[in-house]
């Protein structure tokens, strides 16, 4: 059968970020845990992914290695490359990574509040990344930073602009994190769970807010949320993450019509829907695995509804499932076939 030895995602134009078989480990007293273990997914212009998994599966692990900002030590690359607009990352000069980091790059993440500085204006926080990366003088940096307060509908930002993080609502904050992120109009913006600390009508505001930017300014976006129920209307594909893994990867579309992972089928089940009400929720029985002690064969078997014998020996590599699709199950052509 067709594997995909190369990145799966790889779009056919104007790749962002390619990153390539990339393995992470930590090394701590309790041993090696193996965070991340070959994954490849690639993102264009004007696109958005979204990675999902469960807590611990690797997805914030993988986005810190890309930024540069995994806390190493403990953890290190150990395998991989990390191609931004064809040029490698992890070999680049540490003062020409810094500058694509602050630049080209930018990311969200879930606690504004310990994100942002509490002893500084947003003002001033905002301005600061033109005073530094463009040159301006203080005055302009605070009228660009009352510019970008609006763009991200943050109400009355003349009268706001000096104001202190805690003074925002959680929402608010959020809104001039994605600001800080959007500031110098970078080619990829990552959005690690951005929405998960907010109330659900918030994060329903502040994802469509996202959405509608990256559409203005045509960037890349890396979603990486638990919020299956999101992903349906803002992403263009999906990679599911298990054990460090990625054990599916597909148009979006693809993957709610029939998933073609056991997983991915679980995971997909646990939501609800109008369409199978009166179906029990199906939620994934038992825990992901140690990364010290993943198991052998495929690591999702001890929890697999389909696992037989060889899955216990045998890793699955990523099967070729379409050109755009791949799925890392030794029967995923029964379980694409079952739906
Ligand atoms: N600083 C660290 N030191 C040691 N191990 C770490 C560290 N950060 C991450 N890990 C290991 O990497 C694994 C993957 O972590 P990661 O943060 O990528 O998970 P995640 O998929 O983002 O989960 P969540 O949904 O909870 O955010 C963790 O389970 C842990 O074993
Ligand atoms: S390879 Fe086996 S254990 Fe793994 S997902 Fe497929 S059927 Fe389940
Ligand atoms: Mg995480």
């Amino acid at each position: 059968m067709d594997t995909l030895t190369e990145s799966p995602l790889v779009p056919r134009t104007d790749t962002l970020l390619d990153v390539r078989d990339l393995h992470v480990e930590f090394r701590t007293r309790d041993g090696i845990a193996k965070a991340v273990n070959g994954v490849s997914y690639a993102v264009a212009r004007g696109e958005t992914l979204a990675v999902l998994g469960e807590s611990g599966s690797g997805k914030s692990v993988t986005v810190q290695a890309v930024m540069g900002i995994l806390d190493s030590p403990p953890g290190f690359v150990t395998r991989g490359e990390i191609l931004f607009r064809g040029e490698n990352l992890l070999t680049m000069p540490a003062d020409q990574r810094r500058k694509v980091r602050g630049a080209k790059m930018a990311m969200i993440f879930q606690d504004a509040l310990s994100a942002l500085n509490p002893v500084l204006t947003v003002g001033y926080q905002l301005g600061e990344m033109f005073v530094v990366h463009r040159g301006m003088s203080r005055r302009d940096a605070r009228a660009m930073a009352v510019e970008l307060m609006d763009r991200v509908r943050i109400p009355a930002a003349r009268q706001r602009v000096g104001d202190y993080p805690h003074q925002f609502s959680g929402g608010m904050r959020q809104r001039i994190m994605i600001a800080m992120a959007m500031a110098l109009e970078p080619d990829l913006i990552i959005a690690d769970e951005p929405t998960t600390a907010l109330d659900v009508t918030v994060q329903a505001q502040v994802m469509d807010l996202l959405a509608e930017l990256r559409q203005e300014m045509g960037m890349g976006l890396i979603l990486i949320t638990h919020d299956l129920g999101v992903v349906a209307d803002v992403a263009d594909r999906i990679a599911v993450m298990y054990a460090g893994r990625i054990v599916e990867t597909a148009p979006v579309h693809d993957i709610y019509r029939a998933p073609a992972h056991p997983y991915t089928k679980g995971l997909l089940e646990s939501i609800p829907r109008l369409d199978r009400k009166g179906k029990e929720l199906y939620a994934i029985r038992g825990l992901p695995p140690s990364l010290t002690d993943v198991p052998p064969g495929c690591a999702f078997n001890p929890r697999c509804p389909m696992a037989r014998e060889r899955c216990r020996t045998e890793v699955p590599p990523l099967y070729r499932v379409t050109a755009e699709r791949g799925s890392a199950c030794h029967y995923w052509e029964e379980c694409v076939g079952d739906d």
